[in-house]
């Protein structure tokens, strides 16, 4: 297990392929509660549906973990906990947050992940952590941020696994 370089409410890391990305969902999966908002932020391609797949893999769901880039949003309901994969990449405009009906899943039950959350802002609930993948040469860097309270609780007992390389948080 790399000790990761954190504050309480940052966390940095290298990705050098796929497995490490998945390694990284897999490590957030005995944190993340009920209630809990999670913004994945990044590129077309960053890794953000392969760190859900982990996630969901080590919650116990061994099903596909498709993209809901054109259902928007993909359940997954495992031993109690549902977890909601959201996409929003295809929305023209942020309304068609509310037009889907979408506000009804944060409802402070299940865990609730969302690709492209800018592009339902400002409708889309704050997050409790943001996570921001970047493309670096072959493999990605991502940083983990708390934005809130649980956020801070969820990072506090978070730690990296051995697959990837801790690094220095930049500035926020
Ligand atoms: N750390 C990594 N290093 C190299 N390749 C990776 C890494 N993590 C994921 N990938 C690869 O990146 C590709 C895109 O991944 P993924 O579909 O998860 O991206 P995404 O951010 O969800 O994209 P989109 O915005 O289109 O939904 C996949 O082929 C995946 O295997
Ligand atoms: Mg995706």
């Amino acid at each position: 297990m790399s000790q990761p370089h954190a504050t309480n409410s940052a966390i940095a890391a290298v990705l050098a392929d796929e497995a490490a990305t998945l390694a990284l969902g897999a490590a957030l999966a005995p944190v993340v509660t009920s209630g809990l908002v999670v913004y994945l932020e990044g590129d077309l391609g960053a890794g953000k549906t392969t760190l859900v797949r982990g996630l969901v893999r080590a919650l116990g769901d061994q099903g596909p973990v498709k993209s809901p880039t054109y259902t928007l949003v993909e359940l997954h309901a495992i031993s109690g906990l549902d977890l909601y994969h959201f996409d929003f990449y295809r929305f023209n405009q942020a309304e068609e947050y509310l037009d889907a009906g979408l506000d009804e899943y944060f409802d402070g039950r299940g865990v609730c992940v969302a690709e492209w959350p800018d592009r339902a802002a400002p409708y889309l609930p704050p997050a409790d952590l943001r996570i921001v993948l970047t493309v670096r040469g072959e493999g990605r860097d991502v940083r983990l941020d708390a934005v809130s309270e649980r956020g801070r609780r969820c990072l506090t007992n978070f730690a990296l696994p051995a697959a990837t390389s801790s690094a220095t948080p930049p500035p926020a």
